[in-house]
């Protein structure tokens, strides 16, 4: 969706995407998905070759990307962290430019966001953010996908996000929330909140009137009248080393049946972005 679909710019997060953009991207990736469905198989992508750079593990992204690549016409190729050793090997700008002349677009996974945006500076072909420490554009855009497909319209569609309000997954759905106008409560314990400056920003910028981002500890005021819950792992990527505070912290937020009869719906559906861990009984 996102490769065919920007027309030959980069994706580092959502925030560079305006809210047209973002509802062009998902009727574009609704047509793709109903005409793939039907057999048809546009090629949009004949003869491009897609780099995919994994310096995090991926299941979902990098199966996505394959199938997507291969479904339009694309080769596609994968090259995990013993391949890209940054600063070990060559610099960041060295390995992108010769990335860039080699490919066509590269959908990359890594850590600090800077070294995406550096990347993408020098590879001079679109570059997506397949997730680094501070976005995931590509999940959320297809969870708005998902959203669309049950619900219709985003416009004030209340949705609610249960866990580590500082992830990842959580800020890109409040910039998502600001773009298209998602009713978006983060239920969060107060250590895990996101930063109330960078949601306030967010909602200075909104560009619906019916965007709304709550934070809160309280599962009544969040679930209430939610037709989507999310959920998210507890220790992102790159956090292993946090994982018992992060048990502690997150265990009385387990999206239970009980947890979702708060929403008062019985349309209410769960997302969960994955990787899911089972390790609590
Ligand atoms: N919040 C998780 C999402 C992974 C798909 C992470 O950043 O690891």
């Amino acid at each position: 969706m996102t490769i065919s679909g920007l027309k030959g710019r980069s994706l580092l997060s959502l925030r560079e995407v305006s809210g047209d953009e973002i509802h062009e991207l998902l009727s574009k990736a609704a047509d793709l998905k109903e005409r793939t469905a039907q057999g048809s198989n546009p090629p949009v992508l004949a003869g491009k070759n897609i780099a995919l750079i994994f310096l995090k593990p991926s299941c979902r992204t990098r199966v996505s990307f394959i199938v997507a690549s291969t479904q339009s016409g694309a080769h596609a190729e994968v090259f995990g962290r013993e391949d890209i050793r940054f600063g070990i090997k060559e610099s960041v700008r060295d390995i992108a430019r010769v990335f860039g002349r080699v490919f066509d677009g590269v959908m990359f996974r890594g850590f600090e966001h800077a070294t995406i945006a550096e990347f993408a500076q020098y590879a001079g072909v679109p570059v997506w953010n397949g997730l680094c420490d501070s976005y995931h554009p590509t999940q959320i855009l297809a969870d708005l996908l998902t959203l669309r497909e049950n619900f219709g319209d985003l416009d004030g569609l209340p949705l609610t996000y249960v866990g580590d309000g500082r992830n990842t997954v959580a800020v890109t759905l409040a910039i998502a929330a600001a773009k298209v106008g998602l009713d978006l409560r983060i239920l969060a314990p107060r250590a895990l909140q996101p930063d109330a400056g960078l949601i306030r920003g967010l909602l200075a910028e909104r560009e619906s009137e019916q965007a709304r981002v709550r934070v809160t500890d309280s599962a009544e005021e969040a679930l209430s009248g939610s037709a989507a819950v999310y959920g998210d792992v507890w220790v992102s990527m790159g956090e292993e080393e946090q994982t018992r505070e992060r048990i502690d912290l997150l265990r009385d937020l387990k999206v239970t049946g009980d947890l979702m009869t708060l929403t008062g719906r019985k349309d209410t559906i769960y997302l969960h972005c994955l990787p899911a861990f089972h390790l609590l009984d």
